[in-house]
């Protein structure tokens, strides 16, 4: 929980006032009503789907936010977390996937799809469908559609990406199951998970134990990574992007023979 002083106090309201025609009366006063459930530990008596939906719609419009003030380049510079970088050097696979079936979960308004090369390029996640139409999507499929519940076939994938998004979604460990689900027995899963404090868009809060633990259920690490986050600048971090201590993730594989459906 971020100390709570003057200052804080003062850069908090001063957000919520500033921001507040980008996200609407409602959704800042949403906000201010699960801060206040966060900050006092009442948020567990919030229904998951409930809590998940309030994410969802601070999330959107948020990236509606990023997009406008920083246009399209600028939003790509700070806000898209699955960067060449990521494959580069916290994944360390590199971006060619030529030949291959790469599917991003959770994959934001651009996800890793403008930065790898695969034979096909889907992305998935909620928000696809919300922002259509006010957004330009880059080239790719993408399927507005949550991890919960992907509407892709069985062992379509040889890629799965999942970057920046596992604390997010409504169910994690249904979530896997369907990332499972949809890779192929010989494919590679590249995740990772910011552990970051619980906020208005991060509906989970992992220990880097609980992340590993979660993950390894069903899928075997290749290459563990255990890394710091890549500090997001231009003027636009909201609060809760600030401090975040550390990622977990790297290069999994599905351990074989599970019935997890
Ligand atoms: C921090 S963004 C990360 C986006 C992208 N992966 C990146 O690295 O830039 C987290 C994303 O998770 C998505 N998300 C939240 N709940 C989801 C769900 N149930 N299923 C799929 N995606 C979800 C959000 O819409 C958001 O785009």
């Amino acid at each position: 929980m971020p100390e709570v002083n003057i200052k804080f106090l003062r850069e908090y309201f001063g957000w919520l006032v500033h921001n507040r025609k980008w996200f609407g009366t409602r959704m800042i006063v949403q906000k201010l009503f699960v801060d206040f459930l966060l900050v006092t530990g009442l948020d567990t008596f919030l229904s998951r789907s409930t809590r998940w939906k309030l994410a969802h719609e601070f999330h959107w419009r948020w990236k509606v936010m990023c997009l406008a003030v920083n246009g399209e380049f600028g939003y790509n510079k700070i806000s898209d977390s699955t960067s060449v970088d990521s494959f580069m050097n916290f994944y360390g696979t590199g971006v060619d996937f030529s030949g291959k079936v790469l599917v991003d979960v959770g994959c934001g308004i651009r996800g890793c799809l403008p930065v790898v090369l695969a034979k096909e390029k889907v992305g998935v996640d909620p928000i696809i469908g919300v922002l259509s139409g006010k957004v330009n999507f880059p080239e790719g499929k993408y399927i507005s559609a949550r991890a919960e519940d992907i509407p892709l076939c069985d062992d379509y994938a040889d890629v799965v990406v999942c970057s920046n998004a596992l604390n997010h979604f409504e169910d994690p460990r249904k979530s896997l199951k369907e990332i499972y689900r949809i890779l192929k027995n010989d494919g590679v899963l590249l995740v990772q998970v910011y552990i970051e404090p619980k906020s208005i868009s991060h509906t989970f809060e992992f220990t880097l134990e609980e992340c590993r633990s979660l993950i390894c259920e069903m899928f075997t690490p290749v290459v563990e990574r255990v890394g710091k986050v890549p500090v997001i600048g231009g003027g636009l971090v909201v609060e809760e992007l600030r401090n975040i201590p550390a990622r977990y993730g790297g290069v999994f594989k599905k351990k074989l023979g599970l019935s997890v459906l």
